[in-house]
């Protein structure tokens, strides 16, 4: 009897022992899953964060999508879109993952000398702190959520913003151009500005005073700044001219005449002339700028245009230290 009683007490064990143990490996399953899910929300928040930061900072260089010059030649930045960066994160290899965010980190925070690749942490004289840094890595790094695409959107909505100011720019000039009664030729008012200044003998002397003395290379300083301050008064003498022909603000067109009437004969044609010559290229710029715009936007471009200025001596490295450090690292363009 007892002997059949403590059977049964060991089956109800051991099958206690199999249940608990089977219920442990389903929670855990389920736990697992839980904290992937959680984890894959905030990666994508992160991103989805990274993706505003990609597309106010970076997209000039690397493209609205970061394809960067994979997907136009304009483009200087290299794709930071690419399969490639995501493959460790794909594969849950792990090492390999954070290896590359590492780089990417570093990469990020100092620039690369030598590169038009700028530094982007506050230590370093850019606008990005710790936190957006890391999450431009995990962007590059996992492209969780899509958020390529949504850097996409940005870029449209600023860029969109861009045209109507560009718009409102070139109205403005329009009006301005209109206003003044001159046309927009610059040939025509380069060529009276020209004819103007010859006549400017105080110019000419301050001008050849210049060129003697970068010729000597004695005492150009000196020339330049007496040519300088000539010049300052013809700026406000061409700003009073442009307010005098364009303005309808009585009290100003007046202040203007008093400042204009106090310059010589010669000084007021030279000033009328730089005037046209400004009014007609301020027009012709907005234009340009308007039509280069919306050529970049139907194309697919990020609308402000690259930037080439080389970076140096980010984080402090020598570019000797840099090219080792570039040297060990792929991936670099
Ligand atoms: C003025 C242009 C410019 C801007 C703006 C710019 N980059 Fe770059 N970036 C480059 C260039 C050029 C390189 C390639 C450097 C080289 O030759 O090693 C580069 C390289 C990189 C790399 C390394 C890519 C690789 O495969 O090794 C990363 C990551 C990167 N940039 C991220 C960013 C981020 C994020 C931003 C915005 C915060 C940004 N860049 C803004 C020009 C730019």
């Amino acid at each position: 009897m007892s002997g059949q009683n403590t059977e049964k007490q060991i089956l109800a064990m051991v099958l206690l022992l199999v249940l608990s143990v089977a219920s442990l490996g389903a929670y855990t399953w389920f736990d697992n899953g839980r904290r992937t899910e959680a984890r894959s929300e905030i990666l994508t928040k992160d991103a989805e964060r990274a993706s505003w930061t990609f597309a106010n900072n970076c997209r000039e260089c690397h493209g609205n999508d970061g394809r960067g010059s994979e997907s136009d030649a304009s483009l200087v930045g290299p794709a930071l879109n690419t399969p490639n960066n995501t493959y460790a994160f794909l594969t849950d290899n792990q090492g390999q993952l954070e290896a590359l965010q590492n780089e990417f980190r570093y990469t990020i925070t100092c620039g690369r000398n030598g590169t038009p690749m700028p530094p982007w942490s506050i230590d370093q004289g850019g606008s990005l702190d710790g936190f957006k840094i890391d999450n431009l890595v995990t962007l590059i790094t996992t492209n969780a959520g899509n958020s390529w695409e949504k850097a996409v959107e940005h870029a449209v909505h600023l860029d969109e913003v861009t045209i109507e100011n560009l718009h409102t720019a070139l109205e403005a000039a329009e009006a301005t151009l209109k206003a003044s009664g001159w046309f927009a030729d610059l040939d025509a008012a380069r060529g009276a500005v020209a004819r103007t200044e010859a006549a400017d003998t105080d110019l000419n002397d301050l001008r050849e005073a210049v060129a003697a003395a970068e010729e000597s290379g004695e005492g150009l300083q000196e020339a330049q700044d007496a040519l300088t301050a000539y010049e300052k008064d013809y700026t406000a003498l061409v700003l009073a001219a442009v307010t005098m022909r364009t303005s309808d603000d009585s009290a100003a067109v007046a202040d203007a005449q008093a400042t204009f009437m106090g310059a010589s004969d010669v000084q007021q044609d030279v000033a009328m002339n730089r005037a046209w010559l400004k009014v007609a290229a301020d027009f012709l710029t907005a234009e340009d700028n308007l039509v280069t715009a919306e050529e970049r936007f139907a194309a697919g471009l990020p609308v402000p245009t690259p930037a080439t200025q080389v970076t140096s001596n980010t984080c402090g490295q020598t570019s000797a230290e840099l090219d080792d450090w570039l040297s060990t690292h792929t991936g670099s363009s």
